[in-house]
């Protein structure tokens, strides 16, 4: 794939554009060179119309894509290059491979283990993953090898969470998500986190950062997980975490506002206006939008800020992959004054 060579300065408009064209390669990591940005493009002759130099270049895949190439290679041994194309991104949740096997590769299982369990030796089972079901936002698995349990400790962003994905919610994809939250929350800070889950975005925060956090969570699994995670991190943990088990629409109500409110909201929940009444800084609002209404989520978000009497500015930015052409976002709201 080549790479655009693009003036420093211009840089992060460009990206947007590659972006909004369809010719970003995000697979791909950015490079500096010296007062230019190399931006990984794709290969599409449109890239030849916009004024920049088009190197042949093959800039590093990002590091989840490169675990994901590493199987790849890896399988090309056994599968042919067809079936290598049905190959899907997989996720590693301690010891546990969390995979999808598409109809075209079904007759490919046990070698699609055997490449998985080369590339990570550790690993002490492999699951087949389902759908997100029910307001916990829980998956259905089939163990496809290993060990009959779907309970691990994992590790990310210098703490250990336990999770069991027969019971809770928990998604490694946003690792770099809680990382850069951690970056923008300031010591001192009194901190709100509805849908807390096992409480990883709590976990990630109160490591870094001197902070109180008031977590909710209504599945009673996921609070127990909680509970035992706060145990497990004790002595890394700077801040304080209190974890509230109750449904955080009623639960809010009965809370005061806080400088900052972090809402991974569940999907098909609309928890705007609660959670924007409990902020007082910044609220940090996830949904799932489709690319062409991330205008008017932006307005959704505006006009509720002037109902509640807030000055607000809104940034919006994309997550992670959802479906074709739909995103998980998160908007970052800061209320001014
Ligand atoms: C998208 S998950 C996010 C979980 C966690 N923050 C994470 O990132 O791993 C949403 C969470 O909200 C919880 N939940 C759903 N409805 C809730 C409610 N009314 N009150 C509190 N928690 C709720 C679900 O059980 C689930 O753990």
């Amino acid at each position: 794939m080549p790479a655009l060579k693009v003036p420093k300065r211009e840089a992060e408009p460009v990206k947007r554009k590659l972006k909004k064209l369809g010719l970003y390669d995000g697979k791909r990591r950015p490079r500096r060179k010296g007062e230019f940005v190399l931006l990984p493009v794709t290969d599409d002759p449109a890239v030849r119309g916009l004024g920049y130099e088009v190197l042949p270049l093959e800039l590093p895949l990002r590091p989840e894509r490169q675990i994901y190439k590493n199987l790849e290679s890896v399988l090309a041994e056994r599968l042919t290059p067809e079936e290598l194309k049905h190959l899907r991104r997989y996720d590693v949740v301690g010891d546990i491979a969390v995979v999808q096997i598409p109809r075209e590769l079904r007759h490919r299982v046990d070698d699609i283990v055997w490449g998985l369990r080369k590339v990570h030796p550790f690993l002490k089972v492999v699951a087949q993953k389902g759908f997100h079901e029910g307001a916990f936002r829980i998956r259905e698995y089939s163990i496809i090898w290993g060990e009959r349990r779907l309970e691990t400790v994992h590790k990310e962003n210098g703490v250990e969470i336990k999770v069991d994905l027969s019971k809770a919610f928990f998604n490694p994809r946003m690792k770099g998500e809680r990382y850069r939250l951690a970056q923008l929350v300031r010591d001192g800070e009194r901190v709100l986190i509805p849908f807390a889950g096992v409480l990883p975005y709590a976990l990630v925060i109160a490591r870094y950062k001197k902070v109180k956090i008031t977590a909710v969570e209504l599945n009673e699994d996921a609070y127990r997980l909680g509970l035992e995670n706060i145990e497990l991190n004790r002595k890394r943990l700077k801040g304080e975490i209190e974890f509230i088990h109750g449904d955080a629409f009623s639960v809010l109500r009965e809370l005061p506002t806080y400088d900052r409110v972090i809402s991974p909201t569940p999907r098909d929940v609309d928890a705007l206006a609660i959670t924007l009444s409990k902020a007082e800084r910044w609220l940090h609002y996830y949904d799932f939008i489709h690319e062409a209404e991330i205008e008017d989520f932006k307005e959704r978000i505006m006009e509720e800020c002037s109902r509640q009497g807030k000055e607000c500015e809104v940034r919006v930015k994309k997550v992670s992959d959802f479906k074709p052409r739909v995103f998980k976002v998160c908007a970052d709201v800061r209320i001014k004054g």
